[in-house]
């Protein structure tokens, strides 16, 4: 059982929550996730890490309501315990002293590239971050990554913040101006990761992409969230969930993303019709 020791909803669909797991905070590094249960026969929710803390051994996690188990953990309070929470899983990012970097954040993406940011510049890298959401109140730890970065840029699709447009065109006058990025991490919407690869090709800069496939078990052994990266399969779980984004099936892992949508409604209709006869 892990304890919630934190809950902040910073919007509508947007909540961020801190648990007490000690061993996990002592090991975790960026670019790493865990899956919680809610309970015994809850799914399996996997969510990138956000922030941990090894001293005070909290984990931070932030999640958008999409689904059935998602609103049920809106549900839960400070003092709740998780039936399960476990991790750290997954590779962390390769982390090192790269020169000029960029790490691009879109909605809840933001969280996950968070502490990534941070440790490129713990290790000396120029970090500029550009920072994208729909509208201004989905830019989330603005300030977190304001401290975390070299430069931040963000951008909002309506232009209710900052500049208007996609984090996509901001990328695109970095790289005609910057000449030395080495590396560029990009976590948001899979058609995010794609158009970032799409304008970072022709640069001959690589860019590492996190992939939010399906998960189930997230150990490598019911094959979910297998993605053909380079021609070969592999498991998000295990051997992600960073990528090479240029050698990433873009086609294929947008359609398995989509495979239990339906599902995904139905169950959400009962869930509220079951919430509104309490
Ligand atoms: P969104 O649709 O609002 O997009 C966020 C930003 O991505 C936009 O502001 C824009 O700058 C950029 N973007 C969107 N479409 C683009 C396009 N066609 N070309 C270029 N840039 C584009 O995102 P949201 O509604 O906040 O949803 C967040 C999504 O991110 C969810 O689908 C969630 O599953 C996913 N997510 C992925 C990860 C991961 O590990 N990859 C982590 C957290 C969330
Ligand atoms: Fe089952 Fe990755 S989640 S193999």
């Amino acid at each position: 059982m892990s304890k919630i020791i934190r809950v902040e909803k910073w919007h509508d669909v947007i909540y961020s929550m801190w648990i007490k797991a000690p061993q996990i905070a002592m090991k975790v590094q960026p670019g790493q996730f865990i899956i919680l249960m809610i309970d015994e026969k809850g799914e399996r929710i996997p969510l990138t890490v956000a922030d941990y803390n090894r001293e005070e051994g909290w984990v931070q996690v932030v999640f958008q309501t999409a689904g059935t188990s998602t609103m049920k953990l809106t549900q839960m309070s400070i003092g709740d315990e998780l039936f399960s929470f476990v991790g750290p899983l997954g590779k962390p990012s390769e982390i090192k002293k790269y020169g000029t970097v960029i790490t691009i954040g879109g909605g809840t993406g933001i969280a996950c590239v968070h502490p990534i940011t941070r440790a490129l510049k713990e290790a000396g890298n120029k970090v500029i971050a550009i920072l994208g959401a729909r509208t201004k109140e989905l830019i989330i730890m603005e300030e977190e990554m304001q401290e975390a970065s070299t430069e931040l840029n963000i951008t909002t699709d309506d232009g209710s913040y900052m500049r208007k447009g996609f984090v996509t065109e901001v990328l695109k006058e970095i790289l005609q101006r910057e000449k030395n990025v080495r590396k560029v991490w990009a976590i948001g919407p899979a058609i995010m990761m794609k158009a970032t690869c799409a304008v970072v090709k022709p640069f001959g800069i690589d860019v590492i992409v996190s992939l939010n496939a399906i998960m189930v078990d997230g150990t490598g052994m019911c094959g979910s969230c297998r993605v053909t990266v380079d021609g070969q399969t592999k498991h998000t779980c295990v051997d992600g969930p960073e990528f090479n984004g240029h050698l990433v099936d873009w086609r294929e892992f947008m359609n398995r993303l989509k495979r239990y949508t339906e599902l995904e409604k139905l169950s959400l209709k009962m869930y509220e019709k079951q919430c509104q006869r309490k």
